[in-house]
């Protein structure tokens, strides 16, 4: 590599606001280059797991295009000769508000699964979210990650939710995120009738121990669709931590999970795999951010998939954002490696992009630097 070349890469990598033409003139490309290197190296089934969306998909293919239909208003002549986009979420200090959304199984897109993801995104400065459904067990995921949540299903059988959050806590989950869009798991027809390569131990490896003997597994580990707001009370009392619930998309939902106790929100309609038509989170933030007030943080998953996606959705008030397929991705093409890659290039991409709106922190980031702009027809050739 030429010196020059190097250094302009070694800018961005340490987060110098200068950064960035290298990785941002074409932007996107990035996640896009991902999914395609993860395309060829996962088995197709394990893929289209990954990738699908439910019903026609509408929900799904929306998502991205939603946060490119903000246009930006910057500020200028402002000194942001540093830029800095530390953060701090419920008390723990973040390189950047950018988290990893709590998703199955990683074990089908790298060996080291659980562990590689929560191993790279602590190597960048952000925040894991652990899924119920991981592929490996709590405390060896907890012994590689550096500040991590924990994503709760609460299950018919509650004993087992309750020995799955006392174990998070134990392993130091600093928080629990409780899901709240998936009564039912919406039906896909990408992966419907296709079994995943995923090995029953894989599957139970959490869930094993605490299983009576000769049970009906799928009975009682299913996500239990009667569960309403004063499970939020309960999780917080077993486990001692805060409770946020995931898979808002109203202002009022919002109040009523705080009114219940949650801890914050996250605005996300599941990365379009439960309800198909779900408004995309990046149109339903504004509203919940406005009636949440500031009692509580705002995050939002969904589309997300540069750092001036990120921009945009600190801009409407989100507290911090979160990545689901695409680290999926990096993991696939680079274990922990490659998820650190995806999380600093999305870092130094939202720094570049402060620097260019004219906010030399994340604070400086509000409402006035957006405005939501229809999508203008291609131009034709
Ligand atoms: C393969 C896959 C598995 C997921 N598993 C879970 C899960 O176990 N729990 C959960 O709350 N959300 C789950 N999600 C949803 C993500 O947390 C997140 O909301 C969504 O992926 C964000 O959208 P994005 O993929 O467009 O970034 C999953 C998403 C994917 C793609």
């Amino acid at each position: 590599m030429h010196a020059a070349t190097a250094a302009v890469v070694r800018r961005a990598t340490e987060g110098d606001p200068r950064v960035a033409q290298t990785l941002t003139e074409r932007p996107g490309t990035g996640t896009a280059d991902r999914e395609e290197l993860a395309r060829t190296l996962l088995p197709p089934e394990v893929y289209a797991y990954y990738a699908s969306g439910s019903g026609a998909e509408t929900t799904l293919a929306e998502a991205a295009r939603a946060w490119s239909a903000f246009r930006l208003r910057p500020r200028t002549l402002r000194d942001v000769r540093t830029v800095s986009t530390a953060a701090r979420l419920l008390g723990t200090d973040l390189a950047l508000p950018v988290g990893v959304a709590p998703m199955a199984f990683h074990a089908l897109a790298h060996p080291e699964a659980e562990r590689a993801t929560a191993a790279g995104t602590d190597r960048a400065g952000g925040l894991f979210v652990l899924s119920t459904r991981c592929s490996l067990r709590i405390e060896d995921v907890a012994a590689a990650a550096g500040p991590w949540w924990f994503q709760v299903y609460v299950m018919r059988d509650r004993s087992l939710t309750r020995a799955l959050v006392e174990r998070a806590a134990a392993a130091g989950a600093r928080a629990l995120l409780l899901t709240g869009d998936t009564p039912y798991v919406g039906a896909k027809r990408a992966v419907g009738g296709v079994r995943i390569p995923l090995s029953a131990e894989h599957f139970l490896v959490n869930l094993a121990e605490h299983l009576p003997a000769d049970p009906d597994v799928p009975a009682l580990t299913e996500q239990d669709p009667s569960i309403d707001t004063d499970v939020i009370a309960w999780l917080q009392e077993v486990s001692g931590l805060p409770v946020l619930v995931k898979g808002v998309l109203r202002g009022d939902e919002a109040v009523r999970c705080l009114d219940a106790g949650a801890a914050g929100v996250v605005v996300s309609n599941h990365g379009g795999r439960q309800l198909d038509r779900a408004v995309p989170a990046a149109l339903a933030l504004a509203e919940v951010v406005d009636a949440v007030g500031g009692r509580a943080p705002v995050l939002v998953d969904g589309g997300v998939r540069s750092g001036l996606d990120v921009l945009v959705a600190l801009a409407l008030g989100a507290d911090a954002v979160l990545l689901g397929r695409p680290v999926l991705w990096a993991l696939a093409a680079g274990g922990a490696d490659g998820v650190a890659d995806l999380l600093d290039q999305v870092r130094a991409e939202l720094s570049h992009a402060m620097a260019l709106v004219g906010s030399p922190d994340v604070a400086a980031l509000d409402r006035s630097l957006v405005v939501p702009a229809p999508i203008l027809p291609e131009a034709s050739p």
